[in-house]
């Protein structure tokens, strides 16, 4: 009983582990779609900005030509928000 409860909780554990990462990946994707085309998605990487910054950038770089809709506008800012 005590090993099945084990394993369950591995199991459990292994799947929220496997989940995260793939969430990960699939929201630095977003970036290096919509930032990567006019110069290398690496220039975002590199910057350690607050979330009013961040905005001014957004705005900066639509007058630049960056296309977005309101999804992705605030999925982006989500990712930049949270990790740079
Ligand atoms: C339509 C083209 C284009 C797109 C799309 C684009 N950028 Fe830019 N970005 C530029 C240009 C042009 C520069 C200025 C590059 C330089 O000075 O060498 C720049 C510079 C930057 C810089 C450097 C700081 C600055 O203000 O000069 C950051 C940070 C940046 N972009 C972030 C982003 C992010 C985040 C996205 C996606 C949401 C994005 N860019 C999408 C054109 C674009």
């Amino acid at each position: 009983m005590l090993r099945c409860l084990l394993v369950c909780f591995c199991l459990v554990f292994a799947s929220v582990c496997i989940n995260a990462c793939s969430r990960n990946n699939k929201d630095f994707s977003i970036i290096e779609i919509k930032c990567g085309t006019c110069h290398s998605a690496s220039i975002v990487y590199g910057e350690n900005r607050n979330e009013h910054e961040w905005d001014r950038i957004i705005y900066a770089m639509k007058h630049r030509g960056l296309k977005l809709n309101p999804n992705e506008e605030k999925a982006i800012k989500d990712i930049l928000y949270k990790n740079f």
